[in-house]
């Protein structure tokens, strides 16, 4: 994708992830327009740079799918980059007697249908585009599960299968479709701790090696994903599942 001069709708643009790619967009010369639920953060978004545009949006809210991304288009009918960023992260412990699917549900909702039904709403007019990009956002777990996070795996593995199929039906159209594949990176999805944790990826750095592949087109098959994390990637192909999956699930 051209990394200058788009119009570039990003869905979980109020933290983390989303919102240093929609500054690291701005910062290049993009419009971005980024939304969320949290409508104090999309304030505090656009006073941090000027320009950028905060339009609340709750993904598993219908009405305000529907009716928001229908003003969104008229708004914006230049959108040619959609990042379908937003996402949840939940950990699950189904040999409690309390467990339920509630979390599962949730997981669902967001993480997957989230991101179809913002395809959805914008696929039409960026399918009219001469130079379109749809990049959503798995996870690097997608490859190898962690079991105690069972569903928000499932949902990066998920995306990541029918990213294939979308992209193999818009072939024949300039639609880019990219998967970004972030590893554990210190932002708020599991709570406080994650944005400090050591053991995280900086943000910083995720978003300056994002933007560089970005920028050297460095996504083979339209995956976005760090070379650390190519042993979970190519984990099946490489013989090294057992041991990855059994590294990964020590407790
Ligand atoms: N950080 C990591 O280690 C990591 C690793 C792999 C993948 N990822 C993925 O990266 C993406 C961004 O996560 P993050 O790490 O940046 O965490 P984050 O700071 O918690 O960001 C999540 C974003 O999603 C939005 N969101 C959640 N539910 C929503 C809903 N129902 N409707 C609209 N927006 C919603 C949140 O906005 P509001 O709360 O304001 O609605 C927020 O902007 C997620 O898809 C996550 O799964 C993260």
């Amino acid at each position: 994708m051209q990394m200058t001069g788009n119009t570039i709708l990003i869905t979980g643009g109020t933290s983390g992830i989303g919102r240093a790619l929609a500054e690291a967009f701005h910062d290049r010369g993009n419009r971005v327009i980024v939304t969320g639920r949290r409508s104090c953060l999309l304030d505090e978004v656009a006073v941090n740079r000027p320009g950028l545009i905060g339009i609340p949006l709750d993904l598993n809210d219908d009405l305000s799918v529907s009716e928001t991304t229908e003003q969104i288009r008229a708004r914006f009918p230049e959108i040619n980059v959609l990042i379908a960023n937003a996402g949840i992260s939940r950990m699950e412990d189904i040999m409690a007697e309390s467990w339920d699917t509630s979390a599962a549900q949730e997981i669902v909702n967001t993480n997957i249908m989230g991101v179809l039904r913002t395809i959805a709403a914008f696929l039409p007019m960026l399918k009219s585009r001469p130079d379109a990009t749809i990049m959503a956002t798995g996870s690097a777990l997608a490859f190898v599960p962690r079991a105690d996070f069972a569903t928000y795996c499932a949902s990066k593995a998920f995306l990541h299968s029918w990213l294939q199929s979308l992209r193999h039906q818009l072939r024949t159209l300039p639609v880019e479709v990219l998967e970004l594949s972030p590893p554990y990176v210190q932002t708020k999805l599991t709570g406080e701790r994650q944005a400090s944790d050591p053991r995280a990826m900086p943000l910083t750095t995720y978003i300056a090696d994002v933007m560089r592949m970005l920028e050297e087109g460095n996504h083979p098959h339209g995956e976005l994903i760090l070379e650390r994390d190519f042993p979970r990637r190519y984990a099946e192909r490489d013989g090294r599942y057992e041991e990855i999956f059994t590294a990964m699930n020590l407790t």
